[in-house]
């Protein structure tokens, strides 16, 4: 893709300033929509572009929006995903932080699609500098007549509220969220109802990631033409793929869908740090990891799930040859026990007694059973666990055993072990 849009302008030192944003074409697309379009008409245009949330699901935005009832009376309320708690997850903080109009743009054509006239946007408690730049870019919004009461002489009003999260990466599930913002503990709720329907005090919420956000600016801005030209038919579009781990050149990289996973590392990672590449995570760390002998699959919803792992966030996590995958799998158990909610028993004493044991064969303390006792944590977390959390754990953490199989054996039978990135415990 040569032209980048999402990354255009955030090199520019004043990529923040809402003077700027207006100069290079900025809320021209919001402008269009509350003078041409109805709120109906917005959702139509948004499923024609066959967007596709950016958030991990990869949910139908235009559909997502549908499922919001029309003239039940009841307040509608929007919500910003922007808590990035993925490990390997760094895309959202860098639009937040370079272009933050966008995402506000984003979220008003959204609000008005779904008539909400209250929007928060939910920022990871560290990302001061994320939430300066949304709050200054909000404030600059109002004054400009962009947020606030009967926007462009319509009956449209809407104020957006920044909500600072306190470090749950549970926080990022999406009921979590909104239990968060209503004061309460964030853990999971049932669905359904789904949040279109019952979300936010109990009325119909939509809840979309900073990036969707930044897609629907760029659509209304660019056309549905410009956004189903670019990628794959059944999921277009531009996306930020952040690389990580051990390959030479980590970064964000703004680049169509369906790209081969093998192009994203060695063509724009740089290749391996070290000798050959022997696995990598492609949607951040609940995705499960592909062996290096997989690495030409195509960086899309289907094809990534063909080989039984996700597009998720588009957070890739290259794991070289000196990688030991058993020590990495210690990580992850010991990371989404840190952060299980605890709400349900598979999840919460399931990873704690992954971690235990994947902590004791690293050590070289592994008893003979230990894999088959992983197996079955590991079914019972698939197949129990209430959230996409222990879900995504438990498929992350089972890869690492179907793949790797043989690491695990050699350091139960104390033969060579890969070292390098062994804890010191
Ligand atoms: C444990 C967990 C953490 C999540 N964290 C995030 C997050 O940090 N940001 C995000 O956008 N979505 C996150 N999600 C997905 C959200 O629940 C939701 O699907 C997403 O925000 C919807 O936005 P989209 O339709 O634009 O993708 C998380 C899901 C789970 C299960
Ligand atoms: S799966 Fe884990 S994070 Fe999700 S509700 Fe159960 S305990 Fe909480």
């Amino acid at each position: 893709m040569s032209e980048l849009v999402l990354l255009k302008h955030i090199n520019h030192p004043d990529s923040t300033n809402i003077e700027y944003y207006e100069k290079t074409g900025g809320y021209q697309g919001l402008k269009k929509v509350l003078k041409d379009y109805s709120p109906d008409e917005v959702i139509d245009i948004v499923k024609a572009s066959n967007l596709r949330g950016r958030g991990g699901a990869g949910f139908p935005t235009g559909m997502k929006w549908s499922f919001v009832p029309k003239d039940d009376g009841k307040a509608h309320y929007l919500c910003c995903n922007a808590d990035e708690g993925e490990p390997g997850t760094f895309k959202d903080r860098l639009l937040m932080e370079r272009d933050p109009h966008r995402v506000i743009e984003g979220m008003i054509i959204a609000a008005y699609a779904i008539k909400a006239q209250v929007a928060y946007i939910y920022i990871r408690g560290e990302y001061s500098l994320s939430i300066e730049k949304i709050t200054q870019a909000i404030q600059a919004a109002y004054t400009r007549g962009y947020l606030g009461q009967k926007l462009a002489d319509t009956d449209f009003s809407l104020d957006i509220y920044v909500h600072k999260g306190a470090g749950a990466y549970i926080c990022g599930e999406e009921t979590a969220l909104l239990e968060s913002i209503e004061g309460r503990r964030g853990q999971p709720k049932l669905k359904p109802p789904f949040p279109a329907v019952s979300g936010l005090y109990d009325c119909p919420t939509v809840i979309n990631n900073v990036e969707t956000f930044v897609c629907v600016a760029h659509i209304f801005a660019k056309g549905v033409d410009w956004f189903t030209s670019i990628g794959p038919k059944d999921a277009p579009g531009p996306r930020l793929f952040g690389l990580s781990g051990q390959l030479k050149s980590p970064g964000i990289y703004e680049l169509p869908m369906g790209i081969p996973l093998s192009e994203l590392v060695y063509n724009y990672g740089g290749g391996p740090v070290t000798g050959e590449f022997k696995a990598v995570i492609p949607g951040g760390l609940s995705a499960p990891m592909i062996p290096a002998s997989g690495l030409d699959v195509k960086m899309n919803f289907s094809d990534l799930a063909e080989v039984s792992s996700m597009m998720g966030s588009a957070a890739v996590i290259a794991l070289d040859e000196t990688a030991s995958i058993p020590v990495v799998a210690r990580r992850i158990a010991e990371f989404f026990s840190h952060e299980s909610c605890g709400k349900c028993t598979p999840c919460r004493e399931g990873l704690h007694w992954a971690t235990k044991i994947l902590n004791r064969i690293e050590h070289g303390h592994g008893h003979p059973g230990d894999i088959a006792q992983l197996e079955v944590l590991y079914r019972n977390m698939f197949g129990n666990s209430f959230c996409a959390l222990g879900v995504g754990a438990a498929w992350a953490l089972g890869a690492t055993l179907k793949h790797f199989r043989h690491e695990y054996d050699a350091l139960l039978t104390q033969q060579s072990i890969p070292v390098s990135n062994r804890s010191s415990k």
